[in-house]
């Protein structure tokens, strides 16, 4: 399908985003355990995954953080902060190791200067990475991070290993073929 077209059914659907077709796939393919009772959205805004999951999962609670305003979304928590702070939000921290489902779809400001945008996002995918390691439960947890195809995504995937039993990369359908984002997925 044209990347378009996805945009065209996100917006048929009444999602904010076509973004959320890439996580729809990611969870279908590589999370088939469909239970999830807390979930926790990193950089949500505007908000598709956090209406996906509220959609798809209605008993499920969803807490959303992002440094930009996010308009309401049903059911779901938005708390508007850096997830550097996280440690200090008590809406978290409450829930600390028993998220079941932590997805990271963040993305730095790009500057055009290859290195640096290549340090910031390995910075905010780490702390993704580490934000999921505490937060999520011990068993059957996972996590979703959004990365990019680029010289760090080898030790990137070496760091979740330390923490997950299994860490597939993914690159869904909906994401456009020239994007070098790509998605790792992490399973307890
Ligand atoms: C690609 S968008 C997320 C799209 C979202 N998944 C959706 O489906 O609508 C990436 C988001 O990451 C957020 N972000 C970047 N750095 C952040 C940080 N340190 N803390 C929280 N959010 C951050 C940005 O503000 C932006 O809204």
């Amino acid at each position: 399908m044209h990347a378009d077209s996805w945009a065209i059914k996100a917006k048929k659907l009444g999602y904010r985003s076509r973004a959320v077709f890439k996580l729809e796939e990611i969870l279908n393919k590589l999370h088939k355990k469909k239970s999830l009772k807390n979930v926790l959205d990193l950089g949500s805004a505007p908000g598709g995954w956090s209406q996906y999951i509220s959609v798809n999962y209605p008993s499920t609670k969803v807490i959303a953080i992002d440094v930009l305003d996010m308009q309401p979304v049903e059911k779901v928590t938005f708390i508007k902060d850096s997830i550097e702070n996280i440690e200090n939000i008590d809406e978290i921290k409450i829930i600390k190791g028993r998220f079941d489902l932590v997805i990271s779809d963040i993305a730095p400001n790009l500057t055009g200067i290859n290195t640096v945008d290549d340090e910031n996002i390995l910075e905010l995918n780490l702390l993704s990475v580490n934000i999921a390691e505490k937060y999520l439960t011990d068993q059957n947890a996972a996590v979703v991070i959004k990365t990019f195809q680029n010289n760090n995504l080898k030790s990137l995937r070496k760091h979740m290993e330390l923490f997950f039993k299994i860490v597939q990369t993914y690159k869904p359908a909906a994401s456009k073929n020239k994007s070098a984002e790509i998605y790792l997925y992490g399973a307890r």
